[in-house]
């Protein structure tokens, strides 16, 4: 975890499916900049209590609240923002990271969970950007925060770009993401909205804990990995806190890939 900085102080940062993993590490990350913390659960409630607490103890200036949100419903999105601006007085950075995995092969892949899976990973990041876009346009430039009017990251994955075989439902959820989040570069930049995305590699969290937790599933992992280390949640909460604050502020409607290397496809460093 990062020494405490100052780079997001007086900000306030929705951070969607933060009880744990990646979006935890998100959390504290930028709390530990000084930013007001929204930690957003599904059904983890005490695991999501638990940042609050860890916030509460490790950041000298910001706070927490814990929300719960099933990203995917409208009303609940709507109503997450509301307290947000309740408690804190509007939003600076929404990180929409709450997503999920259902692994079919495709012909065995039953309707509802290819449609769980847009709904909570791609349609999910449209409403929280949404509602983002509202509040940031309502509450209008605050120089003294931050030189944008918004941020928005949306949490991707290396299968934005990598297929990904038993898996259609995830890919085509996050290859959707890339037109969500240059559409909303585009449309919004005009209004100092920042959007990009970060697309994590193979990061130690309980979404491929039965991959990593074996000596197989490693060795496996390592093959893909051209850096040959697995990441750590960490390591996206450093990215994360930095493209949120105004260091990164010329960084508009891309994908930064922190992967150790994925996607520069090592299986064909000995073959093809
Ligand atoms: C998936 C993980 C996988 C990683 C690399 C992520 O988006 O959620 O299960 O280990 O990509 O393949």
């Amino acid at each position: 975890m990062q020494k405490p900085n100052k780079r997001l102080e007086g900000q306030t940062c929705i951070v969607t499916g933060s009880s744990d993993g990646i979006g935890e590490a998100v959390a504290k990350a930028m709390a530990m900049e000084g930013a007001n913390i929204v930690i957003n659960y599904h059904s983890s409630k005490e695991e999501a209590e638990e940042v609050a607490d860890w916030i509460s103890k490790n950041s000298d200036a910001g706070n927490a609240i814990v929300v719960k949100c099933d990203v995917s419903k409208e009303d609940e999105v709507k109503n997450m923002f509301k307290k947000t601006v309740t408690e804190f007085g509007t939003v600076d950075v929404c990180v929409a990271n709450a997503g999920l995995q259902l692994d079919h092969p495709l012909h065995e892949m039953p309707l509802k969970d290819w449609q769980r899976v847009i709904d909570v990973n791609l349609t999910g990041q449209f409403l929280c950007a949404k509602e983002a876009i509202i509040e940031f346009k309502r509450r209008g430039m605050r120089p003294e925060v931050s030189k944008s009017l918004g941020k928005i990251i949306h949490m991707s994955s290396v299968h934005e770009v990598i297929p990904w075989a038993g898996h259609a439902n995830y890919t085509a959820s996050k290859g959707g993401l890339v037109m969500l989040m240059q559409t909303i570069c585009q449309e919004y930049g005009p209004d100092r909205i920042r959007c990009n995305s970060i697309a994590p590699g193979a990061i130690k969290t309980d979404i491929n804990k039965d991959v990593w937790s074996t000596q197989e599933g490693r060795d496996g992992m390592l093959k893909l990995i051209p850096y040959k280390q697995i990441g750590v949640p960490d390591d996206i909460g450093s990215v994360a806190s930095w493209l949120a604050s105004d260091e990164s502020e010329y960084i508009n409607g891309t994908t930064i890939f922190v992967d150790g290397g994925m996607t520069c496809y090592p299986g064909f460093t000995a073959n093809g």
